[in-house]
């Protein structure tokens, strides 16, 4: 079903991927001007515990302020704070600033997900997404959208969190070597307009043949929360 999955996923990404600031649109070539590694790693720290919506003013500030990582590797840290206020977490905010300046240093963005692992502040989810969106790279990128629709696609039944290791293999199964940046932001799409965690949308969704969950009968039951 490998196959199959990616390509109804991608192609209902084509028609349907949300416009978002720091997307290009599926087919379209990136920013030449080097700032793509750096617009992809922002927006996914900020989108990290925080929505899209309330995103989208922040990266447009952050990017018209800082156009490169260069440029914000050389902001005091300060006024870096100033300008996270109102997005929480500000622990981010700090590793930002700490993980501009190495990337300054070593002249640039490293381009596979185990380097970028290495910056300060780097996450297995970040690191896996920017290596996928920005370099293309093949890696398996699971975040809680992605995690709740691939727990329904295979009817993973166990509970979370016991149930990553089983979501990650099968997340692994279904990814393509081709279009990596694609497939991870066409499943968060997915989940997040689809795939939603009470009310899934099946009769819309590009997978609903080949969705375990579905076919059991009552997807929104999945994933499992373990009883706390
Ligand atoms: N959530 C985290 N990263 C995202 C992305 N690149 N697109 C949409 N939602 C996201």
């Amino acid at each position: 079903m490998a196959a199959t999955v990616s390509e109804h996923l991608l192609d209902w990404y084509d028609a349907h991927a949300r416009d978002l600031p720091w997307r290009v649109r599926p087919g379209a070539a990136p920013p030449a001007d080097g700032s793509w590694p750096y617009r992809v790693w922002l927006s996914e720290v900020m989108l990290q515990q925080t929505t899209v919506a309330a995103v989208k003013p922040y990266f447009e500030a952050f990017t018209t302020r800082w156009p490169t990582v260069e440029a914000l590797a050389a902001a005091p840290e300060e006024d870096v704070m100033a300008a996270w206020a109102g997005l929480g977490y500000y622990s981010r905010a700090r590793n930002l600033v700490q993980c501009a300046r190495a990337v300054a240093r070593r002249g640039g963005f490293p381009q596979t997900e185990a380097e970028l692992r290495e910056l300060p502040g780097l996450g297995a989810y970040t690191a896996a997404a920017v290596a996928a969106i920005a370099f293309g790279q093949r890696a398996v990128v699971v975040d809680a959208n992605v995690e709740r629709v691939v727990a329904r696609l295979f009817a993973i039944e166990a509970p979370l969190p016991g149930a990553r290791k089983p979501i990650r293999v099968a997340a692994d199964a279904i990814t393509p070597d081709h279009r990596a940046g694609d497939f991870a932001q066409a499943m968060m799409d997915l989940g997040a307009t689809i795939c939603t965690s009470r009310d899934p949308k099946c009769l819309l969704c590009p997978l609903s043949q080949a969705c375990r969950g579905r076919a059991a009968g009552d997807p929104a039951r999945l994933p499992v929360k373990a009883p706390k």
